[in-house]
């Protein structure tokens, strides 16, 4: 459909700017304080996992599997612990380390890894000269945040429907100083989308001209499902298997999303010989990880079907939110043909597109009004070249917040878009 704006003659258009404009006044007066800013689970969502802090106390064997976890030792995580993220991500747990209780926090100890080290022998990045990531886009900002903050260019790399653009990825790879590829390959930040089995083939197939690049598969929402039919992902480990690589993906999980964001557990799974050279950076930054959090963690859900059963439940709490998003945005914007919107199946996102040089002033507006976005331009390396995308994260606030906080992104969306096509005609 198209811009009905563009459509008005400029006297009718003048006219909707002016009536935009006081819906956005009126709404302005309600002195609204509403944040959409972060993905972070609700509160009710949290308090789901609270009987796990029942899983030990003073009493409690404090062993896994023989494994002491009250003490130093054990440094790739408790054995429990590991085959539960394994299964979760689908690879050996002979291939997995467990550690602390950030996913990005590994992300950074890779990078810094094959920045300081070198990867597999490979000479330190930093020894290398100019070096550069790719990062598709719109992706999650605090990844393009750590190879910024190494030094690296992060290049953009437009997402379609099926996951990153895969001819612009394997000609960038040519490039012997392109070192990575930030990848969310299911349910991906702020899309939604999950790589379809066609692109995780062709992840799988790069052959880069680095030969310590790695793609950093960043599996945070591997069980997050709205739906009891969730997104299948196609298990890159077992693609490359059969193509008799041992080396090219980091896979990354945690449990933030699943029980408490901050105090979960978090993994990472590669190659063999992949994870025997990461474990040598890891041993020299930490004796071992927090293991009665893995204890906590592993007495609460045994299995993995443990964990999508509390899945289910947390599902119950989002899938309202997510459909007020669908609702709202159809309702209050389908009719205007002047923005598109993702509708996921799981995750914590909806990527939202208006039009171009909209994204900046409608978060502006939507501040002034009384909620505040996540900063436009965040889900781009640098600038979003068309100031056309914002993230929507639905999860924190309450239903009736919500409701609240997307009338008024409807509302300022509607009057920048009015606006935008009034100036484009040199009437304001
Ligand atoms: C794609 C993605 N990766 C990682 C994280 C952070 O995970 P963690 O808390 O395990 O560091 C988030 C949080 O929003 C995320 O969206």
């Amino acid at each position: 459909m198209d811009n009905v704006y563009l459509a008005l003659d400029d006297a009718a258009l003048a006219a909707e700017v002016d009536r935009l404009q006081a819906d956005v006044d009126a709404l302005a007066a309600k002195g609204l304080s509403l944040d959409m800013a972060r993905g972070k689970p609700s509160r009710e969502q949290v308090d789901l996992s609270r009987s796990m802090l029942d899983a030990l106390d003073s009493g409690s064997c404090l062993e896994d599997q023989g494994q002491d976890a009250a003490n130093y030792g054990v440094p790739d995580g408790l054995p429990s612990a590991r085959a539960l993220m394994a299964s979760l991500m689908g690879v050996p747990a002979s291939q997995v380390v467990v550690a602390g209780s950030s996913s990005l926090n590994l992300m950074f100890d890779c990078v810094a890894h094959g920045f300081v080290r070198g990867v597999r022998g490979a000479k330190p990045q930093c020894a290398q000269g100019p070096l550069r990531f790719l990062c598709p886009a719109p992706g999650y900002d605090r990844h393009f945040a750590v190879t910024e903050h190494f030094g690296f260019e992060n290049v953009p790399v437009p997402m379609t429907p099926e996951g990153p653009d895969m001819d612009v990825v394997e000609g960038l790879v040519a490039d012997p100083s392109v070192k990575g590829i930030w990848c969310v390959p299911k349910y991906q930040n702020p899309c939604g989308i999950t790589y379809s089995d066609e692109t995780v083939r062709r992840m799988a197939a790069l052959r880069p001209a680095a030969p310590d690049f790695r793609v950093y598969w960043d599996n945070a929402y591997a069980v997050h499902n709205l739906y009891d039919e969730g997104d299948e992902l196609l298990n890159i480990f077992d693609v490359l298997a059969g193509e008799g690589r041992d080396a090219l993906v980091y896979e990354f999980a945690s449990t933030s999303k699943v029980t408490f964001p901050g105090s979960g557990i978090a993994a990472v799974a590669a190659s063999p010989a992949d994870i025997a050279d990461l474990k040598g950076s890891f041993a020299v930054e930490r004796v071992c990880p927090d293991k009665m959090s893995q204890l906590m963690h592993v007495r609460s859900f045994p299995d993995v079907d443990a964990v999508r059963a509390h899945m289910a439940r947390l599902a119950e709490v989002l899938r309202p939110r997510f459909e007020l998003v669908e609702r709202r945005l159809s309702e209050g914007l389908g009719e205007t043909g002047c923005a598109t919107w993702t509708t996921p199946r799981g995750g914590y996102f909806v990527s939202f597109e208006g039009p171009e040089g909209s994204a900046s002033r409608i978060v502006e507006l939507c501040r002034r009004t009384g909620v505040t976005l996540t900063g436009a331009g965040a889900t781009w390396p640098g600038d979003d070249p068309r100031d056309s995308n914002i993230r929507i994260a639905p999860s924190y606030p309450t239903l009736e917040e919500l409701d609240a906080a997307l009338e008024v992104f409807c509302a300022c969306a509607r009057l920048v878009s009015a606006q935008l096509a009034a100036e484009a005609r040199g009437l304001r």
